[in-house]
């Protein structure tokens, strides 16, 4: 099966989470994508349902699929929020962030009752960091010296570009991607990391999963948080 049929499976099993008349974070990326597609479809046959998106990007998948969208002003509760994530441990911890929302996500998942992520087999990893660079957003003002604060933390970092030029997020900033050998000690690197003048938020989600929805060639593995 290929990757693109893994999330797809995940998605869908993870729209089944969205009881009537909830409030739902929906996440960003292109897992999520099918989680848009799938739930568009279940509010076009009548569920009523309604959505805070963790993206201008989602917003837009959200509008084009029918999804009614609020604001956490209107909805300071969310119900559920699925959501993807670019690495998973074996604790439910995550890195997030590839699709540059990690700032929202963060917001949208901490004002969440429940966080669904959603995922394909390649995610699953038993250290964070191990394969993927952890993104950390900062302000444009003195960028250089929040990373050269930041390369003291991880191994090395390197600003996120959209062609020629860096990548700003929906909030207006920059977004340096850090690699670490393996994160061993993730609560405590993501307080450090929000610590540093100029981090507006970095991508690790520690004991924020309640459950993992992952797609794999054998079927969809459902791992819960162990309280
Ligand atoms: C966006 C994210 C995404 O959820 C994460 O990057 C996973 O994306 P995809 O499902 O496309 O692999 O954190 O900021």
């Amino acid at each position: 099966m290929d990757k693109e049929r893994l999330k797809q499976t995940a998605a869908e099993k993870a729209v089944e989470e969205i009881q009537p008349g909830a409030i739902v974070g929906l996440g960003t990326g292109s897992t999520v994508y099918y989680v848009l597609l799938a739930l568009g479809e279940k509010v076009r046959d009548g569920l009523n349902i309604i959505g805070i998106a963790t993206s201008k990007q989602t917003e837009i998948i959200s509008a084009n699929q029918g999804i009614p969208l609020s604001t956490l002003a209107e909805h300071p509760v969310i119900d559920v929020t699925i959501d993807g994530a670019d690495e998973i441990d074996p604790s439910l911890n995550l890195i997030k962030g590839g699709g540059g929302a990690l700032v929202r996500e963060k917001i949208i998942a901490h004002a969440s009752k429940r966080l669904v992520i959603v995922a394909d087999a390649s995610k699953s990893v038993s250290v964070l960091g191990s394969t993927f660079a952890l993104p950390v957003e900062v302000l444009q003002f003195g960028w250089e010296a929040t990373q050269a604060a930041i390369n003291i933390i991880c191994d090395k970092s390197t600003m996120r570009n959209n062609g020629e030029k860096p990548y700003i997020s929906d909030n207006g900033n920059y977004i340096l991607d850090c690699r670490f050998d393996a994160i061993r000690q993730p609560a405590q690197v993501e307080l450090q990391l929000n610590n540093l003048p100029g981090v507006v938020e970095n991508g690790l989600f520690v004991n924020r999963a309640d459950k993992a929805i992952i797609g794999t060639t054998s079927g969809v593995e459902i791992r819960e948080k162990t309280r």
